[in-house]
């Protein structure tokens, strides 16, 4: 058995009697703890830009669970913010962004090599979290995936279908398709600056991944990460990588081999045993439990977990929601999850 942190021998490929355990949105909403920070700092970004209070209220959910991972607080939509879009967030709807549909709305973004200086709190954040957390939990940072971050730029919010992206894409495909570069070399940077302030993993969330089908995937969800995968290793040989093109469906069988990412995490939409014959068979894999559960609880809870840990029990594995715990969970709920991954 190799010595270290649980997580950093899952993304080298330990199949573990006991895999290791994170959340995605474990600090959030539905946590009274984080409330507390949050009303304190004000409103959302100012909690994010806030060395401190983001460093506390990534630690609260390690403190009352002893999670092996902790995800630096912040949001993807700040690098759209490093690079010049306006933006705010509306309580009760969500992100609002000022749009980029067309030359001259991309030509008022400012360059890469300025975003350190709107994100340069949050590596302190990751400094500061690299001193206040157990020695063994690892410290996971994150970005938005390109067509992810895009879509909210094209958008200006949140949309089901991502139809505004998706018309730009077939409008004008030459500044789509400059758009997603500028926002792949700023996400290579700000991942890069984080690695150096002292993160351990990084991952890149590609949320909306499932609504590129056929060749749009390969061209703007693979790509990209390819892209982002070769830069940062190269910089920061053996940062481990963890991918999540999230509803890939078929499309996350041979997305690990083909991005280099270290682990593929997956949503709720495949099945455990299906993913684990077809995306486990190379390399670590994260998922995959529905939120929900963490609302609804019950048998169902300690059944669909089990099933989970059992379906992945023969390769490497870091057990996880298949998306972000909703404001409405239940904390105790949570810890059940993680008294069932851990009953061995
Ligand atoms: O997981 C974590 O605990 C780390 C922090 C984190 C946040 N957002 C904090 C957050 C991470 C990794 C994200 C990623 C993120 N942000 C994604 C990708 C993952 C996913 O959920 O699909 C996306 C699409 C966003 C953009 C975003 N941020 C939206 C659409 C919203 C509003 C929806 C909502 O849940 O309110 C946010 C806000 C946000 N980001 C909150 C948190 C804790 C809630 C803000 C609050 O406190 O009111």
């Amino acid at each position: 058995m190799t010595e270290g942190k649980t997580i950093l021998r899952a993304l080298v490929g330990e199949t573990q009697a006991v895999p290791p355990i994170w959340m995605m949105r474990q600090a959030g909403r539905y946590l009274p703890e984080y409330k507390a920070t949050r009303a304190q700092a004000g409103d959302f970004l100012s909690l994010c830009y806030n060395p401190e209070l983001a460093c506390e209220v990534t630690l609260q959910p390690i403190r009352r669970y002893g999670f092996d991972a902790a995800i630096l607080f912040a949001d993807i939509l700040l690098v759209p913010q490093a690079l010049g879009a306006d933006l705010w967030f509306v309580t009760g709807e969500g992100p609002r962004l000022s749009t980029v549909t067309t030359q001259a709305d991309f030509d008022k973004l400012g360059p890469v090599s300025d975003i350190h200086e709107t994100l340069s709190p949050v590596y302190q954040t990751v400094r500061l979290l690299t001193e206040a957390l157990p020695r063994e939990t690892t410290l996971i940072g994150f970005a938005g995936a390109p067509w992810t971050v895009a879509t909210y730029m094209i958008a200006g919010q949140g949309t089901k279908d991502q139809g505004p992206a998706h018309a730009l894409k077939a409008e004008n495909v030459a500044l789509f398709e400059a758009l997603l570069e500028r926002i792949t070399q700023a996400t290579i940077e700000y991942l890069s600056a984080q690695i150096d302030a002292g993160a351990e993993v990084v991952k890149i969330f590609d949320s909306w991944a499932g609504s590129l089908k056929g060749a749009d995937f390969d061209r703007y969800s693979l790509e990209p990460a390819r892209q982002i995968t070769a830069a940062l290793k190269a910089r920061h040989p053996g940062i481990p990588i963890i991918g999540f093109p999230r509803e890939a469906g078929e499309k996350y069988i041979g997305f690990a081999k083909a991005t280099g990412v270290d682990c593929v995490a997956l949503d709720n939409s495949v099945s455990p045993e299906w993913a684990a014959a077809n995306v486990q068979v190379d390399g670590c894999v994260q998922g995959n439990l529905a939120s929900h559960h963490m609302v609804t609880g019950g048998q169902s809870l300690v059944d669909e977990t089990r099933a989970i840990v059992r379906a992945f029990s023969k390769g490497p594995h870091i057990f996880n929601l298949g998306h972000g715990i909703t404001p409405d969970a239940d904390p105790d709920n949570v810890q059940r999850m993680i008294d069932t991954v851990r009953e061995g």
